[in-house]
């Protein structure tokens, strides 16, 4: 059993695999938070409270008398602002009277079998919930906090449910999802920084006096992860604690973890209150998205495993997470806008036979679309390029017995296009203003229905009336102007938040209304990869920076938080577009075996040697595929701050493994270098191919494997290893 209540203490105990969080009702009714951590038994924690430094903090109203009872010194599941408290708050409510205070109190718990649902928000599914109830002291405001706990997964899944039971509307000012405490401040915080090119860059900081924060304003969850842990100071790939909080949403966020005068440690976040507001009227309810915390007493690797085990078997779409994935040849670096049905053809009939088993024609095949000046938003197809419409070159396509994807920006939509000259209001911009343009296009207003509904239907209709088995759902812009037409002026701060369930209600429409359609996200590479969005797409595009090396970097970061089986990785031509860098065509390949794998190139531009080589590269990934989409990934060379990159993708039950080495710059002289692979069972013997070897899996991670001393930059040296 996962969640266990003990009534005479009135402590929760919440047991996930590995892990305990405990927190109880206190003598003043109040949600007061206890331990987070490495799971220990269900003892009575509250010996450990500290009420120290009191003087100048406000009492609990009604406790003057009682010095232990301060609002300011209580771990707090759900921190209001207003009476005593003078950390950052989890919620802040404006009542009719325009106070902005309150108080909640323990009412009532639930125990539910099964994790319901949120409504209009992705969230994890399975696990045991715990529904806390608290109620606000002078109303008919509740707050519901739910709990998830998992026993085949070291993460706990929170939300709130706010509930407005009074006769006036209120104004949520701020209602993140979550609000966890440490009773002490020797943590660093890990996050993922980047920006278009680059994304998910591991970034770790020490905790001051005061906050660390990371948030996006622009509509999106950005380039700017929406993941922040706290980790020991000297926590490792392999070892030390590691808390993770990973908010499953797309749209503004915000993460903090802020230190109080007395070295404890709070950290919250969810839906970004800068410029956010929420009217609740009467009989109303309003839910956070989720957060999915981790915990890891075996490093940084232990945590991502968590987060990869929780994801693959608890959010991402259930009918793709462990399927077979397509490889593709996407025609995007091949051609740009510039193709017709001759040169489209010519690129897949150079790789038919070779085992790419999809063709994905990417932007420009629509409206007037020549440049990215252009026709987003108007979803037909451009004859004057692709004559015959889509049929001749889908046609084509099967024929090589190929699947055909197709690409669509679904949110979009050009100033320039019919759709714009048809409903110059579906854009988001402010009348009378001119609006701000993003890579010369604006964003469809998707929190009104009938947008909605035309995003929707354009898309299907494409669909159904052509044989599409593939989609990549690009989403190029960031969110500016934070106002919609259809909404009145008190609302119009719930804009960026009803963005996002808007985009959740077209996720759910066409992607479940497409069962059989395989999706692909993407977000001017990977601008907008969060769990939420992999509850629909099993795999993303995770950065535009195709380049081998830098890709090591991308892949590594991401895969802190994401599993491989989401992180798309393509190989590209050299020299390489984003760069201008050149590495070895073999390179390339063995990097974007890393994720579901496919090519980006004007395949008719190939060598004979790239071109025979094709057919052993998808072999080889076909070979490592159930590793790299049901496996577990053990990182071992950091190619931030190393010259190598090293990862394993080790089958679940150990039996097999695929070791993957890169070394950057070949150096005069240079050491001898081994890599000391993870996640072999040492007990087992394993037959390491490319050393004709059979030796312990102990052997193999004590002793390590040496790398051959070719002076090569930016080269690979994959082991594949099997129980003997
Ligand atoms: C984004 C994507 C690319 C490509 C282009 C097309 O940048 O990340 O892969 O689809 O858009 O405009």
């Amino acid at each position: 059993m996962a969640i266990y209540f003990d009534e005479a203490s009135k402590l929760f105990y919440l047991e996930g695999k590995g892990y305990s969080y405990v927190f109880g009702v206190n003598e003043v009714g109040f949600l007061e938070h206890y331990y987070f951590g490495r799971r220990i038994g269900r003892d009575d924690v509250r010996y450990a409270r500290a009420f120290s430094g009191r003087y100048a903090d406000a009492a609990v109203p009604g406790y003057t008398d009682d010095i232990h009872q301060c609002y300011n010194h209580y771990g707090a599941e759900l921190s209001c602002y207003g009476v005593g408290d003078n950390h950052e708050c989890s919620l802040q409510i404006r009542h009719p009277d325009g106070s902005r205070l309150s108080e909640f109190f323990y009412e009532s718990y639930e125990i539910l079998g099964e994790k319901p649902k949120i409504a209009g928000m992705p969230s994890m599914t399975g696990g045991e919930t715990l529904v806390v109830t608290v109620k606000e002291k002078y109303t008919d405001i509740r707050v519901r906090l739910y709990y998830t706990a998992y026993d085949d997964a070291s993460v706990l899944a929170r939300h709130a449910e706010i509930e407005n039971g009074t006769k006036g509307d209120i104004d949520l000012l701020r209602a993140y999802s979550f609000t966890v405490n440490f009773p002490h401040h020797d943590y660093e915080t890990m996050t993922l920084e980047g920006a278009w090119a680059r994304e998910r860059h591991p970034e770790r900081r020490p905790l001051h006096h005061g906050t660390v924060a990371i948030d996006t304003k622009m509509g999106a969850s950005g380039t700017l992860n929406p993941f922040m842990a706290l980790l020991d100071k000297n926590t490792t790939e392999d070892a030390g604690e590691i808390f993770g909080f990973n908010l499953v949403y797309s749209s503004s966020f915000v993460l903090k973890a802020q230190t109080d005068n007395m070295g404890k440690v709070r950290v919250m976040g969810g839906i970004n209150d800068f410029d956010f507001s929420w009217r609740l009227a009467s009989g109303e309810c309003f839910a956070t998205p989720e957060v999915v915390l981790a915990y890891s007493g075996e490093g940084i690797g232990g945590m991502s495993r968590a987060y990869h085990d929780a994801y693959r078997e608890h959010l991402i779409n259930p009918r793709f997470v462990h399927a077979k994935r397509p490889v593709v040849i996407n025609n995007w670096e091949a051609t740009y806008f510039d193709f017709n049905n001759e040169r489209l053809m010519a690129i897949m009939d150079v790789v038919s036979g070779s085992g790419i088993d999809t063709f994905v024609l990417d932007d420009g095949w629509f409206g007037t679309r020549n440049d990215d000046h252009q026709a987003l938003g108007d979803w037909y197809v451009n004859e004057e390029k692709l004559k015959g419409g889509l049929k001749t070159i889908i046609g084509h396509c099967h024929s090589l017995g190929m699947k055909f994807g197709l690409w669509f920006e679904p949110e979009m939509i050009s100033p320039n296009s019919d759709l714009y000259r048809a409903h110059p209001d579906w854009a988001i911009a402010v009348p009378g203003r001119e609006s701000a343009l993003g890579r010369f296009q604006m964003v469809l207003d998707i929190t009104r229905p009938e947008v909605r509904d035309y995003v929707v239907n354009a898309v299907c209709s494409m669909i159904r009336d052509n044989e599409i088995d593939y989609i990549k759902w690009d989403f190029n812009r960031l969110l500016t102007e934070n106002w919609s037409a259809a909404l009145p002026a008190e609302r119009e701060q719930e804009m960026h938040h009803r963005y996002a369930l808007g985009l959740y209600d077209l996720c759910e429409r066409i992607i479940e209304g497409n069962p059989t359609v395989f999706f692909e996200g993407c977000a001017g590479g990977g601008g907008r990869f969060d769990p939420a969005l992999l509850h629909y797409f099993p795999q993303y595009w995770t950065s535009d920076d195709t380049d081998a090396y830098m890709r090591t970097q991308v892949q590594y970061g991401t895969s802190i938080v994401y599993p491989p089986s989401t992180i798309s990785c393509h190989t590209s031509i050299c020299p390489n577009h984003q760069t201008g860098r050149t590495t070895p065509f073999a390179t390339r390949a063995d990097i974007a075996h890393f994720g579901p794998t496919g090519y980006e190139l004007d395949t008719t531009k190939m060598t004979e040697e790239e071109k025979d080589a094709v057919r052993g590269q998808v072999d080889a990934f076909r070979e490592m595929e159930d590793l790299v989409v049901s496996g577990d990934l053990y990182r071992f060379e950091d190619p931030h701050t190393s010259n190598y990159f090293a990862v394993a993708h080790v089958a679940k039950d150990k039996s097999r493994a695929v070791i993957t080495a890169f070394r950057a710059l070949v150096r005069a002289n240079d050491e001898n270098k081994r890599i000391y692979p993870r996640g072999l069972d040492a007990d087992t013997v394993y037959y390491v191919r490319e050393m004709d070897a059979k030796l312990s899996g102990a052997t193999l991670m004590q002793v390590g494997i040496p790398l051959p001393n070719d002076p090569v930059d930016f080269k690979t040296f994959v082991f594949h290893l099997s129980k003997v």
